[in-house]
């Protein structure tokens, strides 16, 4: 599996497992949750995505489960999460709106909830979930740089930021920013052209693109797309979904696709995407059934 530098001490798989559904799942036992990293780790997958708000507060204590019951599992892993989104459930549960919050008070405690419930002395990343309309980013930006000086997190990063919002954080900061989540896919093809990808391209920032098969519509739907996906998918003997995974991989920009299946068998095929090949004729026909249209 390829590896990806984030940071001159930090590498990601290029496929990512996403844990944002891991609470969802009938089994969110130890024993089941390693199975689904044991499933990652033998393709080489070692970077895990997750997230203080995913399943009402509680994923970071599913996997947490898992990394307690077996302690060797940690060392073989990169694990991201993120804050600042807080919503009325779990231990936000007396909240009255969701908001965002990117003051200092809250990100020192969300990292302390995550480090705790995830049983883990320090996050590999750290994500700014989505870009808070308060934030003051010289608050933001020095605890972010606090937080990464202590050894709590290695590295720093965003999500869903356009790149103003990058760019103004960056400013309050001296840690650089590591890398933008992002939703890209066949689902989600703006990103292509609205300068998003083109802006982290330009300075060499790996991109993490998360629900790559559109959270499950691209597996599941019909029309163009759908139609183009199974074509190239059985020229090439693989499912759908490495094909839409393949979509992403073949951009020169570094982007990391964030898988999130809870499926066993779904996993343990998530790097079959890597067998794809697309020219780009093949890619430019998934690009125009997605945009409903021939390219001007
Ligand atoms: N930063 C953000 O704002 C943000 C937002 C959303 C997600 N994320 C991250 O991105 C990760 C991935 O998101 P995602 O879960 O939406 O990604 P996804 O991989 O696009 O979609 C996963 C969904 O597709 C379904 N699926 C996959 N293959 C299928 C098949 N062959 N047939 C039927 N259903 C199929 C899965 O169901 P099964 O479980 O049954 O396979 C699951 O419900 C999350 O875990 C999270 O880490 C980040």
């Amino acid at each position: 599996m390829e590896r990806v530098s984030l940071s001159p001490d930090l590498s990601f798989s290029r496929l990512i497992y996403g844990m944002w559904r891991v609470a969802d799942d009938t089994d969110t036992s130890p024993a089941h949750v390693e199975t689904k990293i044991q499933a990652c780790l033998a393709q080489g997958i070692t970077t895990f995505d997750q997230a203080d708000i995913y399943g009402g507060y509680v994923a970071e204590a599913v996997l947490g489960g898992a990394l307690k019951a077996n302690p060797s599992l940690r060392p073989q892993m990169e694990i991201v999460t993120k804050c600042d989104i807080v919503a009325p459930a779990g231990r936000y549960a007396d909240k009255r709106v969701k908001y965002y919050d990117t003051s200092r008070a809250h990100i020192e405690y969300s990292v302390e909830c995550s480090l705790r419930d995830m049983s883990i002395d320090h996050i590999d990343m750290l994500l700014i979930h989505r870009p808070d309309p308060l934030m003051d980013h010289e608050e933001t930006g020095a605890v972010l740089d606090d937080l990464v000086q202590s050894g709590k997190v290695r590295a720093v990063g965003v999500s869903n930021f356009r790149p103003y919002d990058w760019e103004l954080l960056q400013a309050g900061m001296k840690t650089s920013l590591a890398t933008n989540q992002l939703e890209i896919s066949l689902a989600e093809v703006a990103p292509f052209t609205n300068g998003d990808i083109a802006f982290h391209q330009r300075q060499n920032q790996p991109l993490m693109a998360w629900s790559p098969l559109g959270g499950g519509d691209l597996v599941t739907g019909t029309g163009d797309v759908a139609d183009r996906l199974d074509s190239i998918a059985s020229e090439q003997g693989v499912d759908r979904a490495a094909v839409a995974v393949a979509f992403l991989l073949r951009h020169p920009a570094s982007i990391l696709p964030v898988l999130g299946t809870n499926n066993l068998g779904r996993i343990a095929n998530i790097s079959d995407a890597l067998k794809v090949k697309l020219d780009r004729e093949t890619w430019f026909s998934l690009y125009e059934a997605a945009l409903g249209r021939e390219v001007a």
